[in-house]
């Protein structure tokens, strides 16, 4: 079977699921956040290598200071499980700029990525103040500290903030089909599963049912 090493998601539709329910927007990220862990698991069981999340956009910011103190404080609180017996084979590793993250949130990103260093069966790459023209644009920057003066894609691929397999599936929820600035370069050649399904209600079974859409594809890679 044709099974994705890599699986990205665009977790979209929190808000919308709490409005549907007349609940407070928190709480459609609370349950967001329930989701993240049931589909961490089920990605395990799936053998998946490589699970990358979109939780928090460069452009994220502009939303109002509650709203972003509170995802800050769920991520924080989220993080803290990752060194639980149960996420034992799940490494962390962080995309983003880390320049205007809270400082509370940086030292727990970094004792939880030291932590689960060894840990081998999956890595869950979390995009965090993560935008994909900055990612891009400081890779140039890094290379031009090199000192080189003509740049070839393996070094911006070497550049980039992890170097991990490109993802072979992307998922967004909410019925929404957009990029929005995630894996610019990586998805040159993914496969794209959007459903309506909104990111709280989205839990294992939805994400078996996207990996056997995936298994439908055939990837071409442009060579046929
Ligand atoms: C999109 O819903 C979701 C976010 C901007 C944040 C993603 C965060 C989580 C899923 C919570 C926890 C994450 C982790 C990794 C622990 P939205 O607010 O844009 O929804 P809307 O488009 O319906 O308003």
């Amino acid at each position: 079977m044709n099974k994705p090493r890599h699986i990205a998601i665009i977790m979209d539709g929190n808000g919308r699921w709490a409005k549907l329910k007349k609940l407070p927007r928190k709480e459609g990220h609370k349950e967001g956040a329930n989701s993240v862990e049931a589909v961490v698991q089920t990605a395990l069981k799936e053998g998946i290598k490589v699970l990358s999340l979109y939780a928090f956009s460069t452009e994220n910011w502009a939303r109002p200071k509650t709203e972003v103190n509170y995802l800050m404080q769920l991520l924080t609180d989220t993080l803290s499980k990752f060194t639980e017996d149960k996420y034992k084979d799940v490494k962390l590793v962080f995309s983003g700029r880390r320049k205007s993250l809270p400082i509370k949130i940086l030292n727990k990103l970094d004792e939880v990525i030291k932590a689960t260093a060894g840990n081998k069966k999956i890595t869950l790459n979390l995009c965090l103040n993560y935008g994909a023209r900055q990612e891009i644009t400081d890779a140039v920057n890094k290379i031009l500290a090199q000192g080189k003066r003509k740049i070839t894609e393996s070094d911006i691929e070497k550049n980039l903030y992890q170097n991990l397999p490109a993802p072979d599936l992307i998922i967004r929820t909410s019925g929404e089909e957009r990029l929005s600035n995630f894996l610019l370069w990586q998805a040159a050649y993914s496969e794209f599963y959007f459903t309506k399904t909104l990111w709280p209600d989205f839990k294992g079974g939805d994400l078996q049912k996207a990996i056997s859409a995936y298994n439908q594809r055939d990837r071409r890679f442009g060579a046929r």
